[in-house]
């Protein structure tokens, strides 16, 4: 198979269109067979439940090449069954798991010619989602729904070698205490732009939120979970006493890979904001980066400083790991990396 000309170094985190799009459409009950389209486009009622109560869920994963030339994603399961998850919290038809697998293998394998090649730093992001088609006026599920999955190259994450950012505890909440932040729903991005364009044109590379209930403990970024080491090299993973932060797939892996591959101590607890300080390394995760080192931390005047200049040696080595896992060059032992079958 040929692959496509692209600067496949030098792409952005931005839309291109592939070959085939994978659709599959609800109504009476029950989803049909769905298929490949190269139809990119989605026309719809102006009364469909999509538009006026946001019902829509979405995930977000990569297919890439490893070493040995196979193409693969990371732990699809995962995403399928967090999409499930998410769909019931909104009264949505969760796509069946194994359905959603092999909706991701057959989009994947139809556009074989945009999965960058090893080495290029480059991955095929795949991105599955779910909308309200049917028409509704008053406040109520809908009763037709679609399910999609695009595709689109997307380029290394970070050219010339990981840095750490900075991140500031916003003002705004991204998540109501028991509400829909621990599912991924695109209603929870919207309520999230304004403090991120807000901290981007502050110079942070991202806000970090606090819980939603009494503003005292860590949650998460915009986009990513976070994580904290000790100066005993304890890893401390936040968690949410209101439900709030999105169970995120690498940081649940990261977990496994410090207990699994370097027999690190793990504590996942809520941790208070004003312990931060204590901890000597901090970092967010997710698809994308894998992991994001983060250099700073401020609360107005307030700073916490990791170093801007360096990477902490347990985030490096959580990330080396991990991504050594997924390439290929490091033994998978939990069965994570997902082998998809192109002729
Ligand atoms: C709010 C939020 N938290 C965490 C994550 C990281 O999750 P994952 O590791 O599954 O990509 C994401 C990205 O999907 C996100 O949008």
């Amino acid at each position: 198979m040929e692959k496509q000309n692209l600067d496949w170094g030098n792409l952005t985190f931005s839309y291109m269109k592939t070959d085939y799009s994978y659709v599959s459409n609800y109504k009476d009950g029950a989803w049909d067979e769905g298929g490949l389209t190269p139809d990119h486009t989605v026309t719809l009622s102006e009364c469909a439940g999509l538009l006026h109560y946001c019902q829509e869920v979405f995930e977000g994963l990569k297919a890439y090449t490893t070493k040995n030339g196979d193409i693969v994603c990371f732990r699809p399961d995962q995403n399928a069954q967090r999409m499930y998850d998410s769909a019931q919290r909104l009264c949505m038809p969760p796509m069946p798991k194994d359905r959603f697998v092999k909706a991701v293998e057959d989009v994947v394998r139809a556009n074989a010619s945009w999965v960058p090649p090893f080495g290029s730093g480059a991955t095929l992001y795949v991105r599955p989602f779910m909308f309200a088609t049917g028409e509704v006026i008053g406040v109520a599920p809908a009763d037709e729904y679609q399910f999609r999955i695009l595709t689109t190259p997307v380029g290394p994450y970070y050219k010339g070698g990981v840095k750490p950012v900075k991140l500031r505890v916003s003002d705004y909440d991204r998540a109501a205490p028991r509400g829909t932040g621990n599912i991924k729903a695109g209603l929870n991005y919207a309520m999230s732009l304004y403090p991120s364009v807000d901290a981007h044109a502050n110079g942070y590379a991202d806000n970090m939120f606090l819980d939603p209930e009494t503003r005292t403990y860590v949650e998460e970024s915009g986009g990513a979970n976070i994580l904290f080491v000790k100066k005993d090299g304890t890893l401390v993973v936040p968690q949410s006493f209101t439900d709030s932060i999105l169970p995120s797939v690498t940081r649940r892996s990261l977990v496994d890979v410090a207990k699994g591959y370097l027999g690190m101590e793990v504590e996942e607890r809520p941790v208070k904001f004003a312990e931060i300080g204590e901890f000597v390394e901090c970092g967010m995760c997710g698809t994308a980066a894998v992991i994001s080192p983060v250099g700073e931390v401020d609360n107005g005047d307030e700073k916490v400083v990791y170093g801007m200049d360096h990477v902490g040696p347990v985030m490096k080595k959580l990330r080396e790991t991990l991504t050594g896992i997924q390439s290929g060059e490091i033994e998978d032992k939990y069965g994570w990396v997902h082998k998809i079958d192109v002729e």
